[in-house]
């Protein structure tokens, strides 16, 4: 059994032992586990390198140990409950075995299209369960998944199944979310124009029944290839460091890289991460609103909590429809124990007002999550008032793609909470803050750029493809530490609160986005010469996206210049980039090494010009008047 952490006292003697002893703690956990052979060795390291192996020389295969593991002492539990868009379409349910049986099937599928161990299989797919099902039939032959959000454009689709050159791409017709009717299979179908060569097959999966094209030579159907599979699938034996899955994300420089999670360690982490951080039991009903398409879906919604053996709630709506009372609608519905949402979701809803909390009962809430960006107070307090009625512990938690599972937060009911603060770390992370020249911040009360000293079992092992980007990425900045990118305080007891990036990447609405691959997609613009682009404080989304753009000649019609660079946007990236304010300027700072200033842009975008600093320095400094005097804040 996952050891389950239970009191303070608990919390600090686990912790140290976990520091003392970082390999006899992870050895510890990973007992709990089913191997096929045990490991030999539970940790090599070289962060300079980076050479990063957990549980070497074991042999396992992660979805015997989220679902056979569980057919004897939980078959006939609820595994998945899926809630549909709309709410009065049949909830779907799964049982440990109905999920084992469906994965086997799809498993059988994948291998009758050619798919096997090391082949990576692209999902591009709304929230439907043949998502969770598709990528554990994945896991189960050996075969290495890369989900793309499916908000993403039919550009950045074909840029991840060429990075990662992919066989197989799985989607769906379309998309139900809220009002709205998705083509899902419109936008594979233009990215198999732009040069997929690797793809043999388009797998769609008949989600609303709607018309699609259809292209015999790549495409078949899902239900023709899986429905008439046998439901028994051998699982593949993985090595510990085999890779499990990539998901993309976006950093500060150049395309979103593919950061590789790999089958061991990532399953001990997560596993022991949800069973503490959700203090979830046997019998509780656990949901994650995250779509599968990040990784919070990928931990939190999947293998967690199935290793765990819990009951996961998978969401194919949005928060705000039919209204906004949607998620504590699902809440009672389900009587959910534990709720896990972005502070995005919480700021919009408590924005739509009060009235669609109240009639639902909330009665059944132990414990409220939340993730991706920073929880404001305000937030946070309402979060606390109206939903957990004041006595839900609310877990802040902090993480990333590259941690593939929680380093800092509260454990509920076990460590105090307090608003904005991430608080301390899990059992086994080693954070530490560093100044920029990369010496050791000590003592509380202080200020610096978090980094963390030592392995734990789920962090990334490389970035796919190029591993040198891995280490230029996260290891090269302060010698023997992983660089996590963000700034943080830690206060006078010891507890981190979260500060935001460092480095030129932005949050908006919990979706992290790299500044520069905006720019790289408004420069698509004809019109567009150069272009900058800045996050500015946003009520709602956290952070929003300002563009200072500079154009080739002069344009008759600004607003509708504006919706055609928005346009260019959706079209590289898809609507989560787009742009919310987009300023024409005559030029853009510069130092005298052409390096644009992006500090004067961001505080010009904070509507924060009272102290810019000196710009004498800069070769351009007439222009800074002019963007203040035409700023659109
Ligand atoms: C970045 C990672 C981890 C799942 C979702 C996001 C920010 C994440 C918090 C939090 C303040 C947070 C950080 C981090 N972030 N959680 N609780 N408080 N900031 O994953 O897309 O990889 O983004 O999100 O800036 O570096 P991601």
């Amino acid at each position: 059994m996952t050891l389950q952490i239970k009191s303070l006292e608990q919390y600090n003697d686990v912790y140290k032992r976990s520091i003392e002893d970082p390999e006899g703690f992870w050895a510890e956990q990973g007992e709990t586990f089913k191997w096929r052979k045990k490991w030999d060795k539970t940790l090599e390291w070289d962060f300079r390198k980076p050479d990063i192996k957990w549980f070497l020389g074991g042999k396992l295969n992660i979805t015997e140990n989220c679902l056979d593991r569980h057919l004897e002492t939980r078959g006939d539990q609820v595994a998945i409950i899926w809630e549909p868009n709309n709410p009065d379409a049949p909830v779907k349910k799964y049982t440990y075995k109905e999920l084992h049986a469906e994965v086997c099937k799809a498993a059988n599928g994948l291998k009758a299209m050619g798919i096997g161990k090391g082949d990576r299989v692209c999902f591009y797919m709304p929230m439907v369960p043949e998502l969770a099902i598709g990528i554990l039939a994945c896991a189960r032959v050996g075969a290495i998944h890369s989900v793309v959000f499916a908000g993403f454009s039919a550009t950045a689709l074909a840029d991840r199944i060429k990075d990662a050159t992919c066989k197989v791409v799985i989607c769906s017709d379309y998309n139900n979310r809220g009002a709205k009717n998705i083509p899902v299979k419109t936008v594979v179908d233009e990215a198999m124009t732009m040069g997929c060569d690797s793809i043999e097959t388009v797998l769609v999966h008949r989600n609303t029944g709607g018309v699609v094209e259809w292209n015999s030579d790549l495409d078949q159907w899902w239900h023709e290839v899986i429905d008439n599979q046998s439901t028994d699938c051998e699982a593949e034996e993985m090595d510990a460091e085999d890779m499990l899955f990539i998901l993309y994300t976006s950093g500060s420089t150049g395309k979103p890289k593919g950061v590789v999670h790999t089958c061991g360690g990532y399953m001990v982490y997560t596993t022991f991460s949800f069973k503490n951080v959700f203090q979830y039991n046997d019998g509780d009903i656990y949901w994650c609103t995250a779509d599968i398409g990040w990784i919070t879906g990928h931990s939190y919604i999947v293998y967690g909590p199935l290793a765990a053996g819990a009951t996961t709630i998978m969401f194919e709506g949005i928060p705000t429809y039919p209204d906004a009372g949607r998620f504590w609608q699902v809440c009672e519905k389900h009587k959910v124990n534990q709720f896990y949402t972005a502070p995005t979701a919480i700021r919009a809803l408590m924005a739509k007002g009060d009235q669609y909390v109240e009639g639902h009962d909330l009665s059944d809430l132990k414990t409220l999550g939340s993730v991706g960006e920073p929880i404001n107070e305000e937030a946070w307090s309402w979060y606390n008032k109206k939903i957990g009625k004041g006595n839900c512990p609310i877990v802040d938690t902090w993480w990333q793609t590259e941690t593939g599972g929680i380093l800092i937060t509260p454990l509920p009911n076990i460590t105090d909470t307090k608003p904005c603060y991430a608080s301390y770390p899990m059992p086994g992370i080693q954070p530490v803050l560093l100044d920029s020249d990369g010496n050791l911040v000590e003592g509380n009360n202080v200020e610096g750029l978090l980094a963390v000293k030592f392995p734990w079992p789920s962090m990334l092992r490389t970035t796919y493809g190029d591993h040198q980007r891995c280490k230029n990425t996260y290891f090269a900045m302060f010698d023997n530490h992983y660089f996590t990118g963000d700034g943080a305080r830690r206060d006078e007891d010891g507890r981190y609160r979260i500060i935001g990036r460092v480095d030129d990447v932005i949050n908006v609405s919990g979706h992290r986005m790299g500044t520069a691959e905006v720019e790289n997609a408004i420069n698509e613009h004809p019109n567009v010469v150069e272009s900058a682009v800045v996050g500015y404080p946003h009520d709602i989304k956290g952070q929003g996206i300002y563009a200072y753009v500079i154009i080739n000649q002069v344009v008759e019609d600004v607003d509708a210049f504006r919706k055609e660079v928005i346009k260019v946007v959706r079209r590289e990236i898809g609507p989560i980039a787009k742009p919310d304010i987009i300023q024409i300027v005559s030029g853009l700072p510069k130092t005298r090494s052409g390096k644009i200033m992006r500090r004067i842009l961001r505080k010009v975008a904070s509507s924060d010009t009272s102290n810019l600093g000196d710009v004498s320095t800069l070769l351009n400094p007439e222009v800074v008047q002019e963007i203040i005097d035409n700023a659109l804040v």
